[in-house]
């Protein structure tokens, strides 16, 4: 499933974000890119060790724990820290599939990846082109959010950047690795729940309720790898 989530980031906190970054030194994208996809690939990112992606990292990880929206969709075991990228015109990313495992840097341990994430940090009107193109069965999704906004998608997809025309595209991408692996599954606890929390808000029989929560948490009992 592909979801989009408003508001991640307030405006003080995406301007707060964007000031470290324009502290930091941007270098070649490819340093992160597998054997295939540095191929197509044309961007800047900050090197992970940059002290000014470091903070601007820490400020997303905050944000993303205490979204709601975020950890009932993608159910997070481990999140990867967030890396931020830069097109400018005539820069974009070729059509790929991210690589299945990543190694998280500076620790031993390794994350595989189930969802991919983009948190966009430029304002739309502020560059042309620069849209995610997310493939799925039903075609070819085009993902433009506001400053702020993320979209989570299953890190199984064939995905590209469209080539910038005008002005810059920033954002900050990462992986998590869910506690629920497949994506199908994820997407009924993901409808179960929403579906639990908007009749919670009604006057809905509190038995049925208490079942239907019942069933969520047993289905994650059954499905959750921890
Ligand atoms: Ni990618």
């Amino acid at each position: 499933m592909l979801v989009r989530i408003a508001g991640v980031l307030n405006a003080g906190e995406v301007a707060a974000v964007r000031s470290r970054l324009d502290q930091g030194r941007w270098g070649d994208g490819r340093v992160t890119a597998g054997f295939r996809s540095a191929q197509v690939k044309s961007n800047l990112q900050l090197p992970q060790s940059d002290p000014a992606a470091q903070e601007a990292a820490d400020l997303v990880l905050r944000a993303l724990e205490r979204n709601a929206v975020f950890i009932s969709a993608a159910l997070p075991h481990h999140v990867f820290p967030p890396l931020f990228n830069r097109y400018e015109p005539g820069m974009g990313f070729g059509n790929h599939i991210d690589n299945a495992v990543r190694h998280i840097p500076g620790t031993p341990h390794r994350l595989r990846t189930d969802v991919s994430a983009t948190l966009f940090l430029s304002q739309p009107q502020d560059y042309e082109g620069g849209e995610l193109m997310v493939e799925d069965s039903y075609g070819a999704h085009a993902v433009k959010l506001d400053a702020g906004d993320m979209v989570l998608y299953p890190a199984t997809s064939l995905h590209r950047v469209q080539p910038v025309t005008r002005g810059t595209r920033e954002a900050a991408f990462f992986w998590v690795q869910s506690m629920v692996r497949d994506d199908g599954a994820r997407t009924v606890l993901f409808d179960l729940d929403n579906a639990i929390r908007k009749l919670t808000a009604t006057d809905a029989d509190a038995d049925s309720l208490l079942t239907l929560t019942g069933c969520y948490h047993n289905l994650i009992r059954r499905w959750a790898q921890v």
